[in-house]
């Protein structure tokens, strides 16, 4: 899949509510070893389907913690809440101050078709968080009062891979 890339806000798809998925199969298992390795080329901890232009319900994430591959998750949120700068590889050089529960537990399918809850806490479970945003169409700039996104600080954006 070399043609995708990564789509920079304001593409359209980025804003888009993603489909859930019926099965994992061979298309799914080679779009998140390409999602993966573009999220490590891009120096990302995470990356959601979306982001490359494909509105399905699938997400990478790797905190440092090992990779994990994620189809329809379903996140619940643990009421203990912590605080983090955030960016997005579709907001280049924008950067957000973000509250996000620090503990989740989380219901997917994995690669394999296999139905998991797991818990996540910290910097992964933040993660899983933003890139669950994404597959509703939801990013950190939504977070900012009106002005600031009128107005964003201007930082120099990050060459993107
Ligand atoms: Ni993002």
């Amino acid at each position: 899949m070399p043609s995708l890339e990564i789509k920079i806000y304001p593409d359209p798809v980025l804003r888009k509510k993603a489909a859930p998925l019926q099965s994992v199969g061979n298309e799914e298992r080679d779009l998140m070893r390409f999602m993966a390795e573009t999220m490590y080329a891009g120096r990302g901890i995470g990356l959601a389907a979306p982001q490359l232009g494909i509105s399905k319900r699938i997400i990478v994430a790797d905190a440092g913690e090992g990779l994990v591959k994620m189809v329809n998750p379903e996140i619940t949120q643990d009421k203990e809440m912590a605080s983090l700068e955030e960016g997005c590889l579709s907001l280049p050089g924008k950067f957000v101050d973000m509250q996000r529960a620090e503990k989740i537990s989380v219901s997917y399918i994995d690669e394999n078709n296999n139905r998991c809850v797991k818990s996540f806490s910290g910097l992964i479970a933040r993660v899983i968080q933003h890139e669950g945003d994404h597959l509703n169409g939801k990013l950190i700039i939504d977070y900012l009062p009106w002005f600031k996104k009128m107005f964003p600080k201007k930082r120099e954006a990050p060459c993107l891979q």
